[in-house]
């Protein structure tokens, strides 16, 4: 496993992450073994990860409790991240959502605390106050942000941040022309979430039909599903054209497609650490496998020109799962 310092903090992290929504039971996931899910930490862990994400939105804190479980005994070894939620950002709402973040994490701190959502109406000032007095408290150790756009990222300003977390893989880059140049102009860590495109990258949907209907939550999907909170057209035709095309590149290179989708992200700049999802062992096993892949740049190259053709295709909204006002990204 490789490792990269996220300079703002100083925290050496793998640069394979594990995230834990899917272990939840959420209804976009369905349900999961918890002893295969705490089995799957154990060897995310035995194999080099110390970079773990979690949240009390992962179904009512359920992901957070089994994150508890399998680092019981092994606390030292891991660096944990959860989250406080849009309408918690406040002084109060911060000091309550930590405590029962780390009640359900079994822990008395939370290595890298972050913002779930920016909130419109709390004021920022309030939200970095929390922060530094749960700090100050030794609740958490560093600060965090996730889905933050140029205007919140400006307003991080004179704070060691170490992360923003973002959606982004070669199916969504809408965060590049400007979210990532100011995040990086700040030292903040680039962190992408959902690299995989919730499975799509993976090759096992070959059209709208292999998806799990709860899955049909996020806007790669038409609202017409009606399984999420959006109601727009959906990109389904660009992305099961675009699919087939990466397929056929790393067939070409007798690779999987998701090495092409986890080497992409991997190697762009900014990116210090790789959030991925596995639901079982085998999972991660095969995801760690093809993270450390070494791609032939001809192949990178032919990968990331399928992407650069379907980019203007996605529109310009970071936002996965709302597009109401362009979504929850300013
Ligand atoms: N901050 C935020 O707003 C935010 C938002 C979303 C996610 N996140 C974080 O990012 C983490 C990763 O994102 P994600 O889990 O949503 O998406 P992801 O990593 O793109 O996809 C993970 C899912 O893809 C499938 N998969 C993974 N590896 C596979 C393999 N080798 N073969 C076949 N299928 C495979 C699994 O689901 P199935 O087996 O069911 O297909 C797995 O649960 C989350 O756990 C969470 O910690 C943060």
């Amino acid at each position: 496993m490789d490792y990269a310092v996220l300079k703002a903090v100083d925290f050496r992290v793998s640069r394979f992450a594990l995230g834990t929504w899917s272990f939840s039971g959420s209804r976009n996931w369905g349900p999961n073994d918890e002893k295969e899910s705490i089995e799957t930490i154990h060897m995310a862990m035995d194999l080099g990860v110390n970079f773990i994400d979690s949240a009390p939105k992962y179904n009512d804190g359920a992901a957070e409790v089994i994150l508890g479980k399998a680092i019981k005994g092994r606390r030292d070894k891991v660096i944990v991240a959860t989250k406080a939620y849009t309408d918690e950002l406040t002084r109060d709402g911060m000091a309550k959502a930590c405590d029962a973040s780390l009640k359900r994490l079994a822990s008395d701190y939370i290595d890298l605390y972050q913002v779930h959502w920016p909130s419109r109406t709390i004021p920022f000032p309030e939200t970095m106050a929390a922060f530094e007095k749960l700090k100050t408290a030794g609740k958490i150790r560093a600060i965090g942000v996730c889905n933050y756009g140029v205007k919140c990222v400006e307003g991080l300003k004179g704070h060691a941040v170490a992360t923003n977390q973002l959606p982004y893989s070669l199916l969504w880059r809408q965060i590049e022309d400007e979210i990532i140049p100011k995040s990086r102009s700040q030292e903040i860590s680039i962190w992408p979430y959902c690299p995989l495109a919730q499975g799509l990258l993976t090759g096992k949907f070959k059209n709208i039909d292999d998806v799990p209907l709860p899955r049909r939550n996020v806007r790669f999907y038409s609202g017409a599903w009606k399984q999420g909170l959006h109601s727009d057209g959906g990109f389904e035709k660009e992305i099961f054209d675009f699919l087939p095309k990466l397929q056929a590149a790393a067939d070409k290179a007798g690779l999987p497609m998701a090495a092409l989708a986890l080497a992409f992200l991997r190697d762009r700049p900014g990116v210090d650490s790789v959030l991925v999802g596995a639901r079982s062992r085998e999972q991660l096993r095969d995801n760690i496998k093809m993270f450390e892949t070494r791609i032939p740049p001809e192949t990178m190259a032919e990968a990331i020109r399928l992407s650069d053709d379907l980019k203007p295709k996605m529109g310009k909204n970071p936002d996965l799962w709302q597009s109401e006002n362009g979504g929850r990204f300013f």
